[in-house]
């Protein structure tokens, strides 16, 4: 059911592209049902280029004939889509579960418009039971899970399948932060955590997404901010 839930709203997002079009392609099971539709309309006469948000997603892409091109040379992007570990009735979001939050943010505030595409279980009242991703430079690993545990985190570095830490498309490592769901004021904790010495960035994208399509049963839902 989430997979088909998933494919539903990659469909309704696919339908908002258009030709010519720059856009930013996400990353993650839901983000990649859209660069597959993506992929047949592209085979079928479509003409678009994109911005990918992570090596992984790049090379899906290079491989369905998608082309690709960088921020040096289309700074503004005219849609970007992609999924999300929770999204809050402020459509606050956790992401970062693909390990690819930096690229991803970073693709989002280049975009005039930026879609999140979610199968419902995605959808909280308050964000924090998926562990928020934080994406640190590895010599702040001690001193910045001491300050997440004072606050009541729960933190993991992020481990690859060999058992070593998982390093982020530009090099970094993640601290999993479970916090419960209890990050009731996402905007002023992602302002904080901004500002920690070490941080590179984290999973909290506020204020950024225009809408999420919520694919429930058989339909597709907007929710606008
Ligand atoms: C990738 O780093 C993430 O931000 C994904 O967008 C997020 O984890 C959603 O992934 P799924 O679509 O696989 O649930």
């Amino acid at each position: 059911m989430s997979d088909t839930a998933k494919r539903m709203a990659a469909l309704a997002a696919a339908e908002l592209v258009q030709n010519g079009m720059c856009l930013g392609i996400g990353t993650g099971s839901t983000a990649e049902h859209f660069i597959s539709i993506l992929g047949e309309r592209v085979q079928s006469g479509l003409s678009i280029t994109g911005i990918a948000t992570s090596d992984r997603s790049a090379a899906m892409c290079r491989r369905l004939g998608i082309g690709l091109t960088s921020l040096d040379e289309t700074p503004v992007l005219d849609l970007a889509i992609d999924g999300t570990d929770e999204f809050d009735g402020g459509l606050n979001l956790i992401k970062g579960g693909g390990g690819a939050l930096l690229r991803e943010k970073i693709v989002a505030a280049a975009a005039k418009r930026f879609i999140v595409i979610a199968d419902g279980s995605k959808q909280v009242d308050v964000l924090g039971a998926f562990p928020l991703p934080i994406e640190i430079i590895p010599m702040a690993r001690i001193p910045i899970s001491r300050r997440l545990a004072d606050l009541g985190a729960s933190v993991a570095l992020r481990l690859d399948a060999a058992g070593t830490p998982f390093q982020t498309d530009e090099g970094h490592w993640i601290l999993d932060s479970a916090f419960g769901p209890k990050i009731s004021a996402p905007e002023a904790f992602a302002k904080d955590l901004s500002a920690w010495p070490g941080v590179v960035e984290h999973g909290l994208f506020c204020g950024m997404t225009e809408r999420v399509l919520v694919a429930t049963a058989d339909k597709v839902t907007t929710i606008r901010s």
